[in-house]
């Protein structure tokens, strides 16, 4: 597992809540999708600011595995939206170096958005700038159920002994296994809660809310919020002498 702990430097990786998209369009009297298309385009110019930043790991909240509760025409919309979205930027990201990888549970995704993920996935395998990882159907709870599941599986076919489960094994099994934790996590919008996202990764991540609405997200915002990381005395339960 690589190392999370960077004192006074900038956030290897950052994670971000991107909320507001449904608030922004409604203040301008248009449907929600028009809210999540704008936020969309917002997603391009932060993963371009990454570089510059020094951020090497991008994680961005998509689509909660509670987001399913909202109207069919929203969900179908933003279904749309991710294949588009990925049909799109491939070239681009690719083109860019940029890495990308997808969390969250497949199942209940359509085969074709599926199949997009896995291309883009593969198609960026090699690239070794900006690992930018994106959250769809992605709860924290749930992504522990299915990691357990996993684990256990492995305990019953006798390849793990229930004694080696530790803080270090269990990671493993999470859909994040080849991601370092979050070191600042970032909530657009001004509501101050998590929901469900990366639970058991950000046990020790920092916390940035800000009122911002997502699609007035900007790449000067965002560095301005990795800059304020630099000063924060990350402790990890110790004493700093
Ligand atoms: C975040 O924006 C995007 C998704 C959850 C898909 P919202 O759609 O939650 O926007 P608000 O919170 O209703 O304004
Ligand atoms: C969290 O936002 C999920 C994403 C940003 C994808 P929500 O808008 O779904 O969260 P709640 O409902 O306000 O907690
Ligand atoms: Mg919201």
């Amino acid at each position: 597992m690589p190392d999370t702990i960077h004192y006074g430097d900038g956030p290897r990786h950052v994670a971000i809540i991107m909320d507001g998209n449904g608030r922004w369009a409604t203040m301008r009297g248009r449907p929600r999708l028009f809210g999540h298309h704008a936020g969309a385009k917002r997603v391009r110019e932060v993963v371009r600011s990454c570089d510059e930043v020094g951020v090497k790991y991008l994680t961005i909240f998509a689509f909660s595995t509670e987001n399913w509760k909202r109207t069919q025409v929203e969900v179908a919309g933003l279904m749309s939206l991710f294949r588009r979205y990925i049909a799109k930027e491939a070239r681009a990201l690719r083109d860019e170096n940029v890495r990308v990888r997808f969390i969250g549970d497949r199942v209940r995704l359509d085969a074709k958005l599926t199949g997009l993920m896995d291309e883009m996935e593969a198609q960026t395998a090699d690239c070794t700038g900006v690992n930018l990882t994106v959250a769809i159907n992605y709860g924290g709870r749930d992504e522990v159920a299915r990691a357990t599941q996993r684990l256990a599986r492995d305990v019953q076919a006798g390849k793990l002994d229930p004694a080696d489960v530790t803080v270090e094994t269990l990671p493993r099994y999470l859909d994040t296994c080849v991601l370092p934790d979050p070191d600042l996590v970032i909530r657009t919008s001004g509501e101050a809660r998590i929901s469900n996202f990366l639970l058991w990764q950000s046990a020790y991540a920092e916390y940035e809310f800000v009122d911002t609405l997502w699609p007035d997200f900007t790449a000067g915002e965002f560095a301005g919020l990795v800059s304020n990381y630099a000063m924060r005395d990350r402790r990890f339960g110790a004493v700093k002498a």
